[in-house]
């Protein structure tokens, strides 16, 4: 088992890439703390994993609320006394011609996926530095962190953001032993990527970009959250690893079957 008693706390964990990181973690052997705004969902993630034979409990945590996080790491510490991996998953994103995007919608998203982050990283890493912990922090970013769609301004934005913070935070944290990485996934097959390729055209267009010619499920990315958060991963921070099915080196779409 390659994560026996870590404690994790994986964010987004209701459904989706959370809910598959969860999933391996505690087949790995870790003590998971999912937090979603999804109670209902959530819980019963919690209570799936518990019948399987792993360690989880369920917190309500908007990662976007200061107050919420750090009440999320208190429950942590209360349910398993430390913290030993930080699992930046949640993420939304909003689609809107340019200038349709209001402040609130840019607010929301960056609030969501850049200073949830933030927060719950700083929460949980003062965490790690009292009880000494040598903790293994992993942001969510997304190849939408380098590449780029007119349509997706602040979640780009965002993304961006983490690479950088991710860079930033593993200088801070880096004289405590607690290692700080990114996952930046192409496409993946969740209920949100099955609602935009909702038909046979929008998949060809996708598949078309997609070297592999497939778009991944959520355990392959899920695996390799197992490996950062593992001492398989010892020498690795301040890094992103794309899992992308070879999406950020195909320059032109290729050609599509007749
Ligand atoms: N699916 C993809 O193709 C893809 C590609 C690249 C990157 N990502 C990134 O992977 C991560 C997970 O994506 P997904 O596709 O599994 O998304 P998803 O929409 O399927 O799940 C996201 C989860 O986050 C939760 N969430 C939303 N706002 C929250 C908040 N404020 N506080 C706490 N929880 C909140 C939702 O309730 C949900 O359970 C995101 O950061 C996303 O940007 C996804």
């Amino acid at each position: 088992m390659k994560l026996k008693d870590k404690v994790s706390i994986i964010t987004g964990a209701a459904q989706g890439i959370g809910l598959a990181c969860a999933q391996e973690f505690a087949r790995e052997g870790a003590k998971v703390v999912l937090a979603d705004v999804n109670h209902g969902t959530g819980e019963e993630a919690a209570k799936q994993i518990r019948s399987d034979g792993g360690e989880a409990v369920f917190v309500r945590c908007d990662v976007s609320k200061k107050d919420q996080v750090e009440g999320l790491v208190r429950e942590t510490v209360a349910h398993f006394g430390w913290i030993d991996v930080v699992v930046n998953n949640a993420g939304v994103n909003h689609s809107a011609n340019f200038f349709d995007i209001t402040e609130e919608d840019w607010d929301w998203v960056i609030s969501v996926d850049l200073k949830g982050a933030f927060l719950l990283t700083q929460a949980a890493a003062r965490v790690m530095v009292e009880k000494k912990t040598h903790g293994a922090v992993i942001n969510f970013s997304s190849v939408m962190a380098v590449m780029a769609l007119a349509d997706q301004v602040p979640y780009c934005a965002a993304k961006g953001g983490v690479n950088q913070m991710t860079k930033a935070m593993a200088l801070a944290l880096s004289d405590y032993g607690i290692r700080v990485n990114a996952i930046g996934p192409g496409p993946v097959m969740t209920d949100l990527m099955k609602r935009v390729v909702n038909n046979k055209e929008k998949e060809a267009e996708l598949l078309a970009r997609m070297p592999l010619g497939r778009i991944a499920e959520c355990r392959e990315i899920a695996t390799v959250a197992v490996f950062l958060a593992s001492d398989d991963s010892s020498f690795f921070t301040g890094q992103c690893l794309y899992p992308d099915g070879g999406r950020m080196i195909q320059a032109f779409s290729r050609k599509q079957e007749k």
